[in-house]
């Protein structure tokens, strides 16, 4: 009997590659997803759907009174919001709300994995080297203060196997945020943040999916940040971007101040058009700091995971895919 993993957030960029990928192994995947999640990217005739908005508690509790499942698999959040308590409802408390209900039935998962964001670490302005998972958290963003009272609420709560996976960029096909970046480098346009070059952390799709099941078959329990474990700056992706597309552009250093400004009428523009944006006034506080470097040397060693992409390798395979499927 093949054994049984159930995913939320299976309609997004990372969910949806990891239910791929999961079918390929042949795990048999159930997907939580909402009425009105997209559904086109999913192996829909490989794969169970249950409809569940996980707002909905007592609809998840009834759920896995009926159904039970070798691992939990949490990807489901949000990244950008219109009001900050969104980030609040659409991350810590959906968490709890499965934790909640995995408390109160009889079974367990062998694992409960939660895909976090190295966001709910952040970061510190003195901070020369890459951030380690023993530094104290420090946050910047309101997304990564939900995503972490969501880890806190696991481990005060959960004391059942459980891993989670504080991911730092992760790019690939499908994803929406770099592709703003890649149509700016094809019109000509290389813009950042800053007059100083920022440190940067990335790590492509399918080596985060391959990591998360990596967390699978191993009994190992905890909380880990993630990248492809290189050191980047910010002119690293233009560069990358530039190489793959075969175009030159104008380079561009903006000042944080203006940056503040074009974000505010960007939160501006996504409150009237009633959709957020990636560019907006909480990334700026992300945008601006200037060492996001993270050591993923524990999860590496934990799980016997080696990355098969560098930021040149994956931006390639990214632009290719895009521009095969029509988005550039
Ligand atoms: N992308 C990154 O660079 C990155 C980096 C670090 C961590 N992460 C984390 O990785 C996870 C996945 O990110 P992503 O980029 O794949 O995001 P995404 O494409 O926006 O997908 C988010 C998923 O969460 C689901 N969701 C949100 N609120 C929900 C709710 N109340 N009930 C049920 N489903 C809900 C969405 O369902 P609908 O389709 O119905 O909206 C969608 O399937 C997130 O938790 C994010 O914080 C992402």
């Amino acid at each position: 009997m093949n054994e049984k993993v159930l995913v939320t957030g299976g309609s997004g960029f990372i969910g949806s590659r990891l239910i791929k990928k999961l079918v390929d192994l042949d795990y048999q995947v159930t997907a939580i997803l909402r009425k009105t999640s997209k559904r086109e990217h999913l192996p829909l005739d490989d794969i169970d759907v249950v409809e569940i908005d996980l707002l909905d508690y007592h609809g998840i509790l009834d759920y896995f009174t009926l159904h039970r499942f070798d691992y939990v698999i949490h990807t489901a959040g949000i990244t950008k919001a219109l009001k900050k308590e969104d980030y609040y409802i659409h991350n810590t408390k959906i968490t709890k709300h499965l934790i909640d209900a995995l408390l109160k039935i009889s079974w367990k998962p062998q694992k409960f994995i939660f895909i976090s964001s190295q966001a709910s670490h952040g970061t510190y302005k003195a901070l020369q080297r890459p951030i380690k998972i023993t530094d104290i958290q420090n946050p910047l963003t309101t997304y990564g203060k939900s995503k972490l009272l969501a880890e806190r609420y696991i481990e005060e709560h959960y004391h059942n196997p459980f891993v989670i996976i504080k991911p730092t960029s992760v790019y690939g096909p499908r994803d929406k945020d770099f592709l703003i970046v890649m149509k700016l480098i094809s019109k000509g346009f290389e813009g950042y943040i800053g007059t100083e070059p920022q440190k940067l952390s990335f790590i492509y799709v399918d080596d985060l999916v391959n990591a998360i099941i990596s967390t699978i078959a191993l009994p190992y329990t905890g909380e880990f940040l993630l990248s492809d474990g290189k050191k980047y700056i910010d002119e690293d992706l233009g560069r990358y971007i530039k190489k793959a597309l075969g175009k030159k552009t104008i380079k561009i250093r903006v000042p944080i101040a203006i940056a503040y400004i074009a974000a505010f009428f960007s939160d501006l523009l996504a409150r009237i058009i009633g959709k957020p944006t990636a560019f907006n006034l909480e990334k700026m506080k992300e945008l601006k700091a200037k060492n996001w470097l993270c050591d993923p040397t524990p999860f590496f060693e934990t799980f016997h995971f080696i990355p098969c992409y560098d930021l040149q390798k994956g931006i390639k395979e990214t632009v290719e895919w895009y521009k095969e499927n029509g988005w550039l």
